[in-house]
């Protein structure tokens, strides 16, 4: 007989407490991530599964199974533990997405350490930044980004290791550990960190409108909802062939480029090479990719080529597509409809909240350009601007706020407990994005309610690129605002006025692009700079952004005296 108490109970639980269920918290299995995304998929007999197929630039190939992601990211926790590394201390993943990075990630977490993935093209401005607020004890890297960070190193006084994963000890310096993963004894058995649910993770570095970076501080507790929209958004099953674009310096790369689909036990696919249309459709046909995770800027570049290259590939193993990161326009749902044969399905999250929370689950119709609905366990609404109290009228346009308290939502930002303060007002967390809900309950995204760039799925602070502006000895007084683009969707845009010497010249304005572009990072470069002789401002002297905004949409700017109050 069926215990059909046991099942009516089951109908009660929530979507995480079936996720705690699934993952047998709570009955003596380990929470930390990193033993949950290997150990645990060999336990159930899943060891000789591929976890991961990646594929170099140059169209090398390697294979490593579930066991191999156990063994190894146990031989990495132990190297990191040989250099004196202790639980709790952050160790920074700065490389191309090629294995030491995942593997790497793992160990760290094994350890108990934090890991702080960083975009291997940030700048050297961009890297200390984060590298000081984090107080990172060791960076795992590459040969190639050595120059950076010998660079910055004399202002990182918390930075005692520098692991270098392609290099020889005769091409290191004093305080540069090289680290050959392939020749290091192989460890069977790591006593993994006893992490608890709010033992810190992973710490992801997101841009604001005003100030630095701040440090999002996830806990392993996060699991539990990206494991289960893994499963239940993503559509991962068993035997799937899974492929996400994202690079793990953004949070997409981690939460579902790492953590989702490893505790879903499924073969992730990683292709360490940029946008090409026929090289992405061609891996899509060898590794009979089966779920894909994009973004609209990808799929745009995608669009601009036509349907002809995909009709030059058999893409008929693609199941289920998903995107992320910025407005999924309605042509782009139209268009992979006919070129896939299935619709991309709009996902909308962020770094803070750690895990999809609005979203078109497979199956569910779909309004093209909507978001879709929250994910069962999130309660979302939309607020009114003033009083952060939930509209009452569908269609009308208000923050989107979510209630707080769900598994992967981040405990924090590093250093910075008014910044995190902030983003919470009447019992809601407020996302910093405008939008709307119709009568059926859809979400329909608006745009942000501040000043941060998103371009092409990256957040750009425009305070980052303002302070690195003014670096610049011609630079006096700068702005940096979003300008349409048809693929990126916005581009960082700079209105600069000079200092007293300088002339405005197409010269000086590829120079200073430059200049940003090294310090930053070639998303963070304006695209464009105009020079002009003073910049709009309020009574009190901020600079206003939003005029020059509206100027750069064609959107009316608003009543100019009222904006000049702070
Ligand atoms: C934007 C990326 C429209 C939004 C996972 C959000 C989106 C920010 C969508 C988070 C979407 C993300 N439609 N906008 N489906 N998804 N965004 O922290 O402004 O890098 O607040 O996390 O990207 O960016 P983040």
């Amino acid at each position: 007989m069926p215990d059909l108490v046991a099942v009516e109970e089951e109908r009660e639980l929530s979507s995480w407490e079936l996720a705690k269920l699934e993952l047998n918290w709570g009955r003596g299995d380990p929470v930390n991530i990193g033993w949950n995304l290997s150990d645990r998929i060999c336990r159930q007999g899943l060891g000789q599964t591929k976890a991961l197929i990646w594929e170099g630039f140059g169209g090398q190939e390697r294979v490593f199974t579930y066991e191999d992601l156990r063994v190894l990211s146990n031989t990495m926790a132990a190297f990191l533990a040989r250099q004196g590394i202790a639980p709790g201390e952050r160790v920074c993943l700065f490389m191309d997405r090629i294995p030491e990075l995942y593997i790497g990630f793992l160990g760290i977490l094994k350890l108990g350490a934090v890991a702080q993935p960083l975009f291997s093209a940030f700048g050297e401005e961009s890297l200390a930044t984060r590298l000081l607020d984090a107080g990172t004890s060791a960076i795992l890297t590459q040969k190639k980004y050595l120059p950076r960070i010998r660079r910055i190193r004399a202002e990182l006084p918390a930075l005692r290791h520098v692991i270098v994963a392609d290099a020889e000890a005769s091409a290191l310096q004093q305080g540069e550990t090289p680290l050959h993963l392939d020749s290091e004894p192989r460890v069977e058995d790591f006593p993994v960190y006893p992490a608890g649910p709010e033992t810190p993770s992973v710490l992801h570095y997101t841009s604001g409108t005003t100030g630095q970076p701040k440090g999002a501080q996830h806990v392993h507790r996060s699991l539990l909802s990206q494991y289960l929209t893994a499963r239940r958004v993503l559509d991962l099953q068993p035997g799937d062939i899974y492929w996400c674009n994202a690079d793990p310096g953004w949070v997409t790369g981690t939460s579902y480029g790492i953590i989702g689909p490893w505790s879903a036990g499924v073969t992730q696919v990683v292709l360490d090479a940029g946008f090409n249309v026929d090289r992405w459709y061609s891996f899509i046909e060898k590794h009979r990719v089966t779920v894909w995770y994009s973004a609209p800027t990808a799929i745009r570049l995608l669009m601009k080529e036509g349907k002809t290259p995909a009709a030059r590939h058999d893409l008929s193993s693609l199941r289920h597509l998903a995107s992320v990161g910025e407005p999924l326009n309605p042509e782009a749902v139209h268009w992979s409809r006919e070129v896939f044969g299935r619709p991309f399905h709009d996902t909308y999250w962020q770094t803070e909240t750690g895990c999809i929370v609005i979203t078109n689950l497979p199956g569910m119709p779909i309004k093209a350009g909507s978001m879709g609905k929250p994910f069962p366990g999130i309660t979302a609404a939309i607020l009114d601007m003033r009083t952060f109290e939930p509209v009452a009228l569908p269609g009308r346009v208000g923050l989107i706020g979510l209630a707080p308290g769900w598994p992967s939502m981040i405990v924090g930002y590093r250093n910075n407990p008014e910044g995190y303060a902030k983003k919470f007002a009447s019992g809601w967390y407020l996302t910093g994005d405008r939008g709307t809900v119709d009568a059926d309950g859809y979400y329909w995204f608006v745009g942000r309610d501040d000043d941060v760039i998103n371009t092409g799925g990256h957040l750009v602070g425009p305070f980052e690129v303002e302070s690195a502006l003014l670096e610049h000895p011609a630079v006096a007084e700068s702005a940096a605002v979003a300008k349409p683009d048809p693929v990126n969707m916005e581009v960082v845009k700079a209105f600069v006025t000079l200092k007293p010497g300088y002339e405005a010249s197409s010269d000086l304005e590829l120079e200073i692009m430059n200049f940003v572009r090294k310090k930053l990072s070639p998303i963070a470069m304006p695209q464009d700079i105009s020079f002009v002789t003073s910049l709009p401002r309020t009574r009190s002297g901020k600079i206003m952004r939003r005029v020059l905004r509206a100027q750069e949409w064609g959107e009316p700017v608003g009543d100019l005296s009222t904006l000049m109050e702070d």
